[in-house]
């Protein structure tokens, strides 16, 4: 696994964001374009490895994650894979309809919950649809290492899928289009019991997917299994009835029915990091020191789950009367 380079690189905005511009757009499938974003003085952007994504903070007050499409150790520019949602809820079609090239925007550092195992001696990686972008990066990444790998990638049509120029064909590579096999699904079962030995699974795609893809894995031991959401895998918890308590100070919150944690304790005037607030981006993290958290997020494990010992308090709530955390 190469390591990357941690050169310091100077933020342009005080918050910690990233001043960068719209360099340019290109189509890579139907309803789904290759986003360009480099630096206005076009000094180098924070190094980006595989599987890492960004916050877009667009003009209009939203901000959407995305996976980084190259991995960079000195990057000057960060592409990005964005499918149109035709549920968008302003993300997607402000991004398609509003966003012009030389338009400003900011962004976070890159951050990554889907990294590579340096250790795996043999990779499968697993797409569905948009779910390419992060997934190509480390295509990217093994192939320049000479790592063994091989990619299971699958959408509705060709004509959805992104980079087929670069993918079709390649001998790592089994398309699958679900109109070529009468509507069948790609067959995770199949793929997983097929995977050489010690292999380490990757997967980022539709929720439904992503459910096949844990069920098909869940015998493994959860080092071995990768996965990444790009949208909420549950409703948030906002059943409330319970006390959070603050250790640092001792300070106790009722959250009510109705909130999450997050919202609760920021009423009670906590200033607390989160981005996506919908337990995909992993920003709101935080440590659990007693109580049993009621995890409903996307980006821990199930072994992290059930350990306890964090939690996302944008989305997950309490099995306990009481939780004390690390805040
Ligand atoms: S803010 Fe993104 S997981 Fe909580």
């Amino acid at each position: 696994m190469t390591v990357a380079v941690t050169t310091p690189v100077p933020l342009a905005a005080s918050n910690g964001l990233i001043d960068v511009c719209l360099a340019a757009i290109r189509p890579a499938a139907d309803d789904t374009n290759l986003f360009d974003f480099s630096r206005s003085d076009q000094a180098p952007l924070p190094p980006a490895e595989p599987g890492a994504h960004i916050d877009l903070h667009l003009p209009n007050g939203m901000t959407r994650q995305y996976s980084l499409v190259t991995p960079h150790q000195n990057p000057d520019c960060y592409t990005l894979g964005i499918k149109r949602d035709p549920n968008s809820r302003g993300g997607s079609r402000y991004i398609f309809d509003e966003l012009k090239v030389g338009q400003a925007v900011r962004i976070s550092a890159p951050r990554n919950h889907f990294p590579l195992a340096a250790a795996a001696p043999h990779h499968v990686l697993i797409a569905g649809g948009i779910g390419i972008t992060p997934i190509f990066a480390m295509i990217q990444r093994l192939r320049a290492d000479g790592a063994p790998f091989n990619l299971h990638y699958a959408g509705r049509s060709r004509s959805q899928l992104a980079f087929l120029d670069d993918l079709d064909g390649a001998p790592f590579a089994h398309i699958h289009c679900d109109d070529e096999h009468d509507g069948a699904l790609l067959d995770l079962m199949s793929v997983v019991a097929h995977a050489p030995a010690g292999s380490h699974f990757y997967c980022c795609g539709p929720a439904p997917m992503l459910e096949v893809f844990r069920a098909a894995t869940v015998a493994l031991s959860p080092e071995r299994v990768h996965f990444e959401y790009f949208t909420p895998k549950e409703e948030a918890s906002t059943a409330g009835g319970f006390v959070v308590e603050l250790a640092r100070s001792g300070r106790e919150v009722l959250i009510p029915l109705g909130q999450t944690i997050l919202e609760a304790l920021r009423e009670a005037g906590l200033e607390l990091d989160s981005s996506c607030q919908e337990g995909i981006c992993g920003v709101c993290e935080t440590k659990v020191i007693a109580g049993i958290p009621d995890h409903r997020d996307a980006v821990l494990s199930d072994g992290e789950h059930a350990a306890n010992k964090t939690m996302m308090i944008c989305c997950s709530g309490s099995k306990s009367e009481r939780l004390v955390l690390d805040l």
